[in-house]
Order: structure tokens, then sequence, then C-alpha cells
């Protein structure tokens, strides 16, 4: 698996990933699911730099010029529900992709640290031939990621897989390393180095479907 960790050079997401792990600016929740959003636009255009293109001649109102433009068939799939603002960000510049969305939780059994991910909901096109972009906000174990990887192969087999994560953690993407196929792509703009004993990453942001869209009980 090929890391593309945005982290190691400076740049403006600096700013977006520092706003969402500040307790301060979480508690505008508005700013918490934009500034998600803007994280995907950025992440979107640095994977769009590798993708196929084709040549294209656009007929202006004044003549003529040659261009490339992307030739790779992308789906944007994203685990609910924090994925909805990455979503959204990728999809604002990938505005023809396909879209295909996964619902994901954990399940504790009487409120232990221990869990096993439940996923129970796939709506996704066919994806054989195309470009995957799996979108997972917080990548923490990797166990979400493994069950939908392992759900997913009944719709197709895509030629590429980029995974694209807000932050995740050491632990988590040593996991998904051993299981995806080698030429999938990992597009994050943080990698933290720990998990605390419910599966959280530290120090990240806390629970990003929480702070996106109001707790849950
Ligand atoms: N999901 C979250 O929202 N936060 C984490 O730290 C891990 C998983």
């Amino acid at each position: 698996m090929k890391v593309h960790n945005l982290a190691e050079q400076n740049s403006i997401l600096n700013q977006f990933i520092s706003e969402i792990r500040d307790t301060q600016i979480q508690k505008d929740s508005m700013r918490f699911r934009r500034n998600i959003e803007r994280i995907g636009e950025v992440l979107g255009y640095e994977l769009s730099k590798t993708l196929n293109y084709a040549d294209k001649t656009v007929i202006t109102p004044l003549g003529k010029k040659d261009t490339q433009l992307v030739k790779d068939k992308v789906v944007i799939c994203s685990i609910l529900r924090a994925g909805l603002p990455l979503h959204q960000g990728l999809l604002n510049y990938f505005d023809k992709a396909e879209n295909g969305f996964i619902s994901a939780y954990r399940k504790h059994e009487n409120n232990a640290d221990d869990f096993e991910v439940v996923v129970n909901y796939f709506a996704s096109p066919s994806l054989d031939g195309k470009v995957l972009i799996l979108t997972d906000p917080m990548l923490a174990t990797g166990k979400t990621l493994e069950n939908v990887l392992l759900g997913l192969k009944e719709y197709g087999v895509p030629k590429k897989i980029y995974i694209v994560s807000v932050i995740g953690a050491k632990p988590g993407l040593d996991y998904i390393e051993g299981i995806f196929p080698e030429n999938t792509h990992l597009w994050i703009g943080a990698i933290d180095p720990e998990l605390n004993a419910r599966g959280y990453i530290l120090p990240g942001i806390g629970d990003a479907g929480d702070l996106a869209y109001g707790q849950k009980l």
C-alpha cells in the first residue's frame, strides 16, 4: 500500500486539520463539517494528479484549446455517518463520479471496550474496472475498512483502490496494509501514533460523527 501523508508537507491543509482537533472550534459543527469537506477537496485534488487522462479539444467562443481530462471512471464510496462531509468534498471536485454508501457501527457488548464492527447496508454501483475512492474519515483500528472491503467484493473488481482518510492511527494503517491489495493508495491528512482502549485515535479529534451531526444514544 502506498501512503500519501499530506502532513509531511506544510500546506493550508494543516489549518483545516488543526481546526477539527481544537475543542473550542469543534463547538461549531457547521465549521467542523465544512472543514472535513475542505479536507476532502484537498485530498481529492492531490489524488487527481495520479489518475489517467485523455486528450480533449475544448471549443471556446474564440478558438480551440487542447487539454487533458480525467479518463478514469471514479466511484466514491463512503462510510456513514462521518463519511458524509468527506464524501461531499470529494464529490465537489469529482462531480461526474458514481456514488456508494455503506453503514457501519461499532457494537460494544455491555459497554465493554472491545467491539465488533457491524456493516449492514451497502448501496453501490458496479466497481468493475473503475477507480474506487473509499472514504473512512477516521482510520482507527482498520476493522471497518476490512469489513467494507469484504462486502464490496460482490460489486466487482476495481482497477485501483484509493482510501481517503482525514486522520489515521499508526496501528490501523499497519493493520490494513496486510489486507488491501498491493496497488492500494492511502491519501491521508495526518497520522497519529496510537489508539485508546476503546479504539479512538490519540490525540485525534474525538468522535467525528458526533462532532458533525450531534451525539447519538
Ligand atoms: N471514529 C472516530 O470518530 N474517532 C476516532 O478516533 C476513531 C473512530
